[in-house]
């Protein structure tokens, strides 16, 4: 059986890591394909490295561009791709504009097409994450979700009778990679000299929070005012709109760093008191890690977290700074997000579902 991996953007790299494993256990003809939607060294080739992926078979190079350009130059590309390797299964990962170029591109081909992460909803219909999974959901062949209540929204549209859960595979790729840095000092805390459980991480990328520079500002403004340090790591889209607008993305009690690979990212989170992050995959980290966490947005995806007492959804300066010097959280043994298993149950349902 061959399967085709579509990735692009840094989270589908995590999510691909134990799919790749489990994949090779099983013996499947697995084709990897980068878009090149992420091209920056500290957001793609490290995952590969550090997280044992093979090298992508096949590398389209496309690059940055406003979402019609970039998801159009993919499309086109994947079309060819889909041809030559004639795919059992395409897997589509999360909900980026490389996730939904596999989508159109397998469906228009008559290609089975299977998402991985499926059932996921903000209902913020100005999210481009959120048009791109709910298309992709739409198109798919096999709705892989990763919670009960990705599953319930899958049922909601319709989509039960395609659906399966799963369980989630960054739960099996973060317990592998915790267990491989526990005990070992955090990279991050020595190069910057911090005190342990002394300081927070933080991570701002999202278009809703980087675009408009008052918004931006206000974050800024509001984790520079915290007691501790704040150790930003920079996605390149807050880099720029920084310079461009001149805010300092040192004032205060921020420290900018560049990105993260992810095995220091975990050993850095494990270190710290708390995070602040829009990213959809740090927060769940963060909760898998015990770790507390202030999600700045209006609404998240992985409402488990929320619900547990674990994450705590800000977007005003004020409400961001008193979530964080909130009081611990209640200590939970729930497991929401799976048992670390899940990679081996995407295969088994492909081998299964396949022809
Ligand atoms: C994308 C995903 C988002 C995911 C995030 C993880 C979409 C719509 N969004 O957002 O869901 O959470 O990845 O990081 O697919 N850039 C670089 N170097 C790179 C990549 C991007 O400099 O390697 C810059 C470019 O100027 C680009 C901007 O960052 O215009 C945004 O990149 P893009 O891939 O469009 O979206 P992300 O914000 O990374």
């Amino acid at each position: 059986m061959k399967v085709v991996s579509v990735v692009g953007a840094r989270p589908q790299f995590v999510k691909l890591a134990p799919i790749a494993a489990a994949a090779a256990a099983a013996n499947i003809d697995h084709v990897i394909v980068h878009t090149g939607q992420h091209y920056d060294p500290m957001l793609s080739d490290v995952f590969f490295e550090d997280l044992g992926i093979p090298t992508p078979d096949v590398h389209l190079g496309v690059g940055s561009g406003g979402h019609g350009v970039q998801t159009g130059a993919m499309l086109g590309a994947l079309d060819a791709v889909f041809d030559e390797h004639s795919p059992d299964w395409v897997l589509a990962y999360g909900d980026t504009n490389s996730t939904l170029a596999a989508a159109v591109s397998a469906v228009k081909l008559h290609r089975p097409l299977a998402h991985l992460e499926a059932g996921l909803r903000s209902f913020n219909r100005r999210m481009p994450e959120e048009h791109n999974r709910v298309l992709t959901d739409h198109a798919a062949d096999l709705c892989l979700a990763p919670t009960e209540v990705a599953m319930s929204h899958l049922a909601s549209e319709g989509l039960s009778d395609r659906s399966v859960l799963v369980g989630d595979v960054m739960t099996d790729v973060l317990h592998q990679v915790r267990d491989r840095v526990a005990g070992s000092p955090s990279r991050l805390v020595e190069e910057l000299g911090l005190t342990p459980g002394a300081f927070h991480v933080a991570t701002i990328h999202r278009a809703e929070n980087t675009d408009d520079p008052a918004i931006l500002r206000s974050i800024l403004g509001a984790l520079a005012s915290l007691d501790l340090p704040v150790v930003l790591l920079a996605h390149p889209r807050l880099v720029a709109t920084a310079a461009e607008h001149a805010l300092d993305l040192g004032q205060g009690s921020l420290i900018a760093h560049a990105p993260l690979a992810y095995p220091d990212l975990i050993s850095a989170v494990l270190a710290s008191r708390s995070v602040v992050t829009d990213s959809g995959g740090l927060q769940k980290e963060a909760f898998l890690l015990r770790v507390p966490c202030v999600t700045v947005r209006t609404e998240t995806e992985w409402v488990e977290t929320v619900d547990l007492g674990w994450n705590t959804l800000a977007t005003d300066p004020q409400a961001i700074t008193d979530a964080v010097r909130r009081a611990a959280p209640r200590p939970t043994d729930a497991t929401p997000y799976g048992d670390g298993r899940a990679a081996e149950r995407v295969v088994r349902l492909l081998l299964e579902s396949h022809g």
